[in-house]
Protein backbone atom coordinates (compact mmCIF):
# COMPACT_ATOMS: atom_id res chain seq x y z
CA UNK A 1 0.00 0.00 0.00
CA UNK A 2 1.72 3.73 -1.35
CA UNK A 3 1.62 6.97 1.25
CA UNK A 4 -2.12 7.71 -0.46
CA UNK A 5 -3.94 4.41 -0.15
CA UNK A 6 -2.97 4.93 3.59
CA UNK A 7 -3.91 8.44 3.98
CA UNK A 8 -6.88 7.12 2.00
CA UNK A 9 -7.61 4.82 4.69
CA UNK A 10 -6.55 7.33 7.69
CA UNK A 11 -9.52 9.40 6.92
CA UNK A 12 -11.95 6.68 6.79
CA UNK A 13 -10.52 5.22 10.27
CA UNK A 14 -8.84 7.08 12.22
CA UNK A 15 -9.29 6.17 15.46
CA UNK A 16 -7.57 2.95 14.61
CA UNK A 17 -5.06 4.43 12.06
CA UNK A 18 -4.07 7.40 14.55
CA UNK A 19 -1.77 8.97 12.22
CA UNK A 20 -1.97 10.91 8.94
CA UNK A 21 0.96 9.52 6.96
CA UNK A 22 3.33 6.77 7.76
CA UNK A 23 6.10 6.85 10.11
CA UNK A 24 9.15 8.75 9.06
CA UNK A 25 12.49 7.07 7.82
CA UNK A 26 14.17 8.60 11.05
CA UNK A 27 11.11 7.86 13.56
CA UNK A 28 11.62 4.12 12.31
CA UNK A 29 15.19 4.24 12.88
CA UNK A 30 14.98 5.74 16.13
CA UNK A 31 12.62 2.93 17.03
CA UNK A 32 14.61 0.37 15.48
CA UNK A 33 17.76 1.67 17.72
CA UNK A 34 15.95 0.95 21.07
CA UNK A 35 15.41 -2.56 19.86
CA UNK A 36 18.92 -4.24 21.06
CA UNK A 37 19.20 -7.59 20.41
CA UNK A 38 16.68 -9.72 21.57
CA UNK A 39 15.76 -13.25 20.57
CA UNK A 40 12.77 -12.46 18.80
CA UNK A 41 10.73 -9.14 17.25
CA UNK A 42 6.85 -8.46 17.53
CA UNK A 43 5.88 -5.92 15.94
CA UNK A 44 2.07 -4.27 16.34
CA UNK A 45 0.65 -2.13 14.06
CA UNK A 46 3.15 -2.61 11.49
CA UNK A 47 1.09 -0.70 8.53
CA UNK A 48 2.86 0.31 5.52
CA UNK A 49 6.11 -1.36 7.35
CA UNK A 50 7.95 1.72 7.21
CA UNK A 51 9.18 0.72 10.94
CA UNK A 52 9.45 -2.85 10.01
CA UNK A 53 12.02 -2.37 7.13
CA UNK A 54 13.83 -0.47 9.79
CA UNK A 55 13.18 -3.44 11.96
CA UNK A 56 15.20 -5.66 9.60
CA UNK A 57 18.02 -3.70 9.04
CA UNK A 58 18.57 -3.53 12.60
CA UNK A 59 18.50 -6.91 13.78
CA UNK A 60 17.78 -8.71 10.31
CA UNK A 61 19.11 -12.14 11.70
CA UNK A 62 16.54 -12.35 14.25
CA UNK A 63 12.39 -14.04 13.60
CA UNK A 64 10.00 -10.85 13.18
CA UNK A 65 5.93 -11.08 13.36
CA UNK A 66 4.37 -8.17 12.10
CA UNK A 67 0.66 -8.00 13.19
CA UNK A 68 -1.71 -5.60 11.22
CA UNK A 69 -5.35 -5.70 11.77
CA UNK A 70 -6.50 -4.21 8.15
CA UNK A 71 -6.20 -7.01 5.66
CA UNK A 72 -5.12 -4.90 2.51
CA UNK A 73 -2.27 -3.62 4.67
CA UNK A 74 -1.16 -7.06 6.21
CA UNK A 75 -1.46 -8.28 2.89
CA UNK A 76 1.18 -5.39 1.10
CA UNK A 77 3.47 -6.45 4.61
CA UNK A 78 3.72 -10.16 3.43
CA UNK A 79 4.65 -8.98 -0.50
CA UNK A 80 6.69 -6.32 0.54
CA UNK A 81 8.74 -8.35 2.83
CA UNK A 82 8.98 -12.11 1.99
CA UNK A 83 11.17 -13.04 4.87
CA UNK A 84 8.55 -11.27 7.56
CA UNK A 85 5.77 -13.16 9.59
CA UNK A 86 2.67 -11.60 8.86
CA UNK A 87 -0.43 -11.82 10.88
CA UNK A 88 -3.47 -10.35 9.96
CA UNK A 89 -5.02 -9.57 13.86
CA UNK A 90 -5.73 -7.89 16.24
CA UNK A 91 -2.56 -7.69 18.53
CA UNK A 92 -4.26 -8.90 21.73
CA UNK A 93 -5.21 -12.21 19.72
CA UNK A 94 -1.68 -12.36 19.17
CA UNK A 95 -0.04 -11.90 22.46
CA UNK A 96 -2.12 -14.01 23.95
CA UNK A 97 -1.61 -17.49 21.16
CA UNK A 98 1.64 -16.84 20.50
CA UNK A 99 4.54 -18.85 22.25
CA UNK A 100 7.40 -16.20 22.28
CA UNK A 101 10.70 -16.65 23.40
CA UNK A 102 11.42 -14.96 26.90
CA UNK A 103 14.01 -12.27 25.15
CA UNK A 104 11.11 -10.96 22.93
CA UNK A 105 10.50 -7.45 22.31
CA UNK A 106 7.68 -5.58 21.49
CA UNK A 107 7.50 -2.57 18.90
CA UNK A 108 3.95 -0.69 18.51
CA UNK A 109 2.71 2.07 16.36
CA UNK A 110 -0.60 1.18 17.56
CA UNK A 111 -2.64 4.63 18.38
CA UNK A 112 -3.42 4.42 21.89
CA UNK A 113 -4.53 7.94 22.80
CA UNK A 114 -7.21 7.34 19.70
CA UNK A 115 -8.09 3.51 19.27
CA UNK A 116 -12.21 3.11 20.66
CA UNK A 117 -12.69 1.44 23.72
CA UNK A 118 -13.08 -1.58 24.51
CA UNK A 119 -10.25 -1.94 22.18
CA UNK A 120 -8.03 0.18 23.90
CA UNK A 121 -8.42 -1.15 27.75
CA UNK A 122 -8.13 -5.10 25.77
CA UNK A 123 -5.01 -4.40 23.97
CA UNK A 124 -3.14 -2.48 26.92
CA UNK A 125 -3.86 -5.74 29.27
CA UNK A 126 -2.75 -7.91 27.20
CA UNK A 127 0.66 -5.91 26.48
CA UNK A 128 1.00 -5.59 30.25
CA UNK A 129 0.32 -9.17 30.61
CA UNK A 130 3.20 -10.18 28.02
CA UNK A 131 5.58 -7.73 29.49
CA UNK A 132 5.17 -9.00 32.76
CA UNK A 133 5.72 -12.79 32.15
CA UNK A 134 9.57 -12.63 31.92
CA UNK A 135 11.79 -9.62 32.94
CA UNK A 136 13.49 -9.59 29.29
CA UNK A 137 10.65 -8.23 27.74
CA UNK A 138 10.24 -4.67 26.71
CA UNK A 139 8.41 -2.54 24.69
CA UNK A 140 9.06 0.05 22.13
CA UNK A 141 6.22 2.49 21.26
CA UNK A 142 5.85 6.29 20.01
CA UNK A 143 3.48 8.45 20.58
CA UNK A 144 2.69 12.13 19.29
CA UNK A 145 1.48 13.43 22.98
CA UNK A 146 3.57 14.69 24.73
CA UNK A 147 3.63 12.40 27.97
CA UNK A 148 3.67 8.19 27.95
CA UNK A 149 1.76 6.61 25.52
CA UNK A 150 -0.76 5.26 28.47
CA UNK A 151 -1.31 5.36 31.81
CA UNK A 152 -0.28 2.18 34.06
CA UNK A 153 -2.56 0.26 36.13
CA UNK A 154 -1.35 1.31 39.76
CA UNK A 155 -0.37 -2.71 40.41
CA UNK A 156 2.27 -3.11 37.94
CA UNK A 157 5.86 -2.41 38.24
CA UNK A 158 6.68 -1.68 34.42
CA UNK A 159 7.57 1.74 34.15
CA UNK A 160 7.95 4.14 30.87
CA UNK A 161 11.05 6.04 30.11
CA UNK A 162 11.55 8.61 27.56
CA UNK A 163 14.36 7.71 24.96
CA UNK A 164 14.21 10.29 22.06
CA UNK A 165 12.16 12.82 20.70
CA UNK A 166 12.26 13.30 16.74
CA UNK A 167 11.15 16.70 16.05
CA UNK A 168 11.79 16.15 12.64
CA UNK A 169 8.73 13.76 12.15
CA UNK A 170 5.25 15.41 10.81
CA UNK A 171 3.85 15.93 14.06
CA UNK A 172 7.06 15.19 16.66
CA UNK A 173 7.05 11.84 18.37
CA UNK A 174 7.96 10.44 21.35
CA UNK A 175 10.19 7.20 21.43
CA UNK A 176 9.63 5.11 24.55
CA UNK A 177 10.21 2.33 26.27
CA UNK A 178 7.95 0.02 29.03
CA UNK A 179 9.79 -2.43 31.16
CA UNK A 180 10.82 -3.25 34.45
CA UNK A 181 11.11 -0.39 36.80
C1 LIG B 1 0.02 4.67 13.01
S1 LIG B 1 -0.54 3.40 11.95
C2 LIG B 1 0.85 2.52 11.32
C3 LIG B 1 2.19 3.15 11.34
C4 LIG B 1 3.24 2.30 10.68
N1 LIG B 1 4.49 2.40 11.44
C5 LIG B 1 3.48 2.80 9.24
O1 LIG B 1 4.47 3.51 9.04
O2 LIG B 1 2.69 2.53 8.37
C6 LIG B 1 -1.19 2.24 13.14
C7 LIG B 1 -1.57 0.88 12.59
O3 LIG B 1 -2.10 0.06 13.64
C8 LIG B 1 -3.11 -0.78 13.10
N2 LIG B 1 -3.93 -1.23 14.21
C9 LIG B 1 -4.81 -0.50 14.94
N3 LIG B 1 -5.32 -1.25 15.93
C10 LIG B 1 -4.74 -2.47 15.84
C11 LIG B 1 -4.85 -3.68 16.62
N4 LIG B 1 -5.66 -3.74 17.68
N5 LIG B 1 -4.12 -4.75 16.24
C12 LIG B 1 -3.29 -4.68 15.17
N6 LIG B 1 -3.13 -3.57 14.40
C13 LIG B 1 -3.85 -2.47 14.74
C14 LIG B 1 -3.82 0.13 12.10
O4 LIG B 1 -4.53 -0.60 11.13
C15 LIG B 1 -2.64 0.93 11.51
O5 LIG B 1 -2.13 0.35 10.34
Amino acid sequence: MNTSAFVALALTRPSLVGALAPSSRRLARAMAEQVGDPDALIELGAGTGAVTAALRDAVPERPLLAVELQPDLAAGLKRRFPDVDVACAPAHEVLADHDAPDDTVLVSSLPFRSLPEPLRGITQRALIGFLESHPARRLVQYTYQPRAPFELPADTRLRWSLREVIWGNLPPAGVWVLGPG
